[in-house]
């Protein structure tokens, strides 16, 4: 244990917000913080931040906890941030830092120009400091991709859904970092990097992890930094919350039924919240409203929420989990363009695929003649069929995947289940054998996109795995999100989006027809 020989007695400071603990009276070697934020370290700042965390609103602090790093140079805040979020995103450097260690400080972090890379990028930033530009650059540059806001074009409701979906949603790779200027928080200096850890959704407070901490301490500030009455439009009002559970049990039974009797009541209106559990949603009823949020702000809104399921099938990967940016276009233009090569075409391999299935789907149920039978199992065979063949360039019979397939419909009929662990956390240790079945799902396609790879042949290629190597070898020397990674999680989203779909539609059309006969002429 080291302790300061010019500091050596322990200090309490009286606060506004509590008390803090000091070896050192602020203002020496650090400055004291102003009234406006609130100090980590005081009884109001440790009360704020367990709030925080039980209402979800920490989900970036840890990982940003865990590789915290302070400015190396008074005006390194941009590439000492960019350094602290890029290590707390796991991303690797390429190259060495210290030792055998790859890990990224501002000595560390490349541009994008091999000329420029030999000179030291941060020489001016060190003379100047880093520009706005210069940061999204950096960042660019060193493997992470940004969306940037600017004030200027920028509502605070669209800064605060941004602190949302950072904060709040359990995404492992976003993060927020602000560009303030230091004087609207009545600090001393002026423009200033930092990264947002935390949301505390009722006080209206972000948790700014300040990379000077030489200067200032980590502190809770007002996201407005305006007045309490603005503040506390943030999470629109809704129907009271029960204990645990929330508004789950006032849903009913026709939930759509009773969230449209909630938006005719002029308390609520077309935007109210619920409390779904552990989970908060916004619910939005007018069409002009979606369109606003999906539509006009859709690199906000656009993505999809947090599922335990979906996060635990797909890890954030892929389309149907990857979060809302340059990562999820590149996979969905991917497969639009593969279905259009794939599935579409007259005479495709799928086309022939799907006449060969009907052809023995025909056949087994000519031979129950007139006795009845469950048809579901057979539908369910069609559509996994469909998307081995649309992945793999294989049918599934061939390929001895009846154990995925058995694995795939048991948690298919569990979907009322699985919708529990989403809102109501402490279910997932009932149900194990729902999450066994995902996992040895995650292993079979694997080890089948493992087995492709092997055989990859770029002169022959049928299917979407191979689409996906050839695309990766391609792309290669580019920046590019193509990993093998991703491509599992391609192959699983096609497995959950397409199976259950296609045979629950083939099932009711099969029931509509039996119950309609006289279709049955055409
Ligand atoms: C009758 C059959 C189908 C229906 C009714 C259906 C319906 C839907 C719906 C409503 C969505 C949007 C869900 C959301 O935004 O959360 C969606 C997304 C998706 N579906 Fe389907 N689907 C069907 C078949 C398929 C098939 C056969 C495949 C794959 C081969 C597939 C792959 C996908 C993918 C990858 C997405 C995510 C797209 C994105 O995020 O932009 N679907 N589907």
């Amino acid at each position: 244990m080291t302790t300061s020989q010019s500091c050596s007695s322990i200090t309490t400071i009286e606060q506004p917000y509590g008390n803090v603990t000091t070896r050192c009276i602020p203002g020496w070697h650090r400055r004291p913080l102003p009234d406006i934020a609130i100090p980590f370290n005081s009884d109001k700042g440790k009360h704020l931040f367990r709030e925080a965390l039980l209402t979800d609103g920490l989900h970036g602090y840890f990982s940003l906890a865990e590789t915290f790093h302070t400015q190396a140079e008074p005006s390194y805040c941009g590439p000492g941030t960019l350094s602290m979020v890029l290590n707390s995103l796991n991303i690797d450097p390429g190259h060495i830092w210290k030792g055998n260690w790859r890990f990224f400080d501002e000595n560390t972090l490349r541009t994008c120009d091999k000329r420029k890379s030999k000179d030291n990028p941060l020489e001016n930033i060190l003379e100047q400091g880093i520009t706005f530009e210069e940061f999204l650059y950096l960042t660019e540059c060193n493997g992470a991709s940004i969306i940037p806001y600017l004030a200027s074009n920028t509502t605070l409701e669209q800064f605060r859904s941004a602190i949302l979906v950072a904060c709040t949603r359990r995404l492992d790779d976003i993060r927020l970092v602000c560009c303030y200027n230091r004087s609207t928080l009545q600090q001393t200096g002026t423009g200033h990097f930092s990264p947002i850890a935390g949301y505390h959704l009722q006080e209206d407070l972000v948790l700014i992890l300040d990379v000077a901490r030489f200067k200032y301490p980590c502190k809770p500030s007002k996201s407005n930094n305006n007045s309490k009455k603005e503040s506390s439009t943030t999470v629109p009002y809704g129907p009271r919350p029960w204990p645990i559970f929330g508004n789950l049990l006032q849903l009913g039974y026709r939930p759509y039924e009773t969230l449209y009797r909630w938006s005719k009541m002029s308390k609520y209106g077309n935007i109210f919240r619920l409390q779904l559990g552990s989970q908060m949603v916004v619910v939005l009823n007018s069409p002009s409203i979606i369109r606003e949020a999906l539509h006009d702000h859709g690199e906000v809104f656009g993505g999809r929420p947090y599922l335990h399921m979906i996060h635990e099938t797909l890890h954030g990967k892929g389309v149907i989990s990857a979060p809302y940016g340059r990562e999820f276009h590149e996979h969905k233009n991917f497969l639009i363009k593969s279905f259009n090569r794939f599935g579409r075409r007259r005479r495709s391999s799928l086309e022939n695929g799907c006449l060969d299935q009907v052809r023995f789907v025909a056949e087994k149920i000519r031979e129950k003649q007139s006795s009845p039978f469950r048809i579901g199992n057979m539908l369910s065979q069609i559509a996994c069929n469909n998307i081995c063949t649309l992945t793999f360039g294989r049918y599934f019979e061939t390929m001895n995947m009846n154990n995925l397939f058995e694995k795939i419909n048991e948690n298919f009929n569990q979907t009322a289940t699985i919708a529990c662990f989403n809102f109501l956390p402490f279910t997932r240790k009932f149900r194990k054998n729902i999450f066994n079945n995902v996992h040895d799902c995650n292993r079979v396609i694997k080890k089948l996109v493992g087995e492709r790879e092997t055989n990859f042949d770029n002169e022959f290629i049928t299917n979407i795995v191979d689409a996906y190597l050839d695309e990766m070898n391609q792309h290669r020397q580019r920046s590019t999100y193509f990993s093998k990674e991703n491509l599992d999680s391609l192959v699983q989203d096609l497995f959950v989006a397409g199976t259950e779909t296609i045979s629950n539609t083939l099932h009711w059309a099969i029931f509509y027809i039996v119950a309609h006969p006289h279709v049955q002429k055409y």
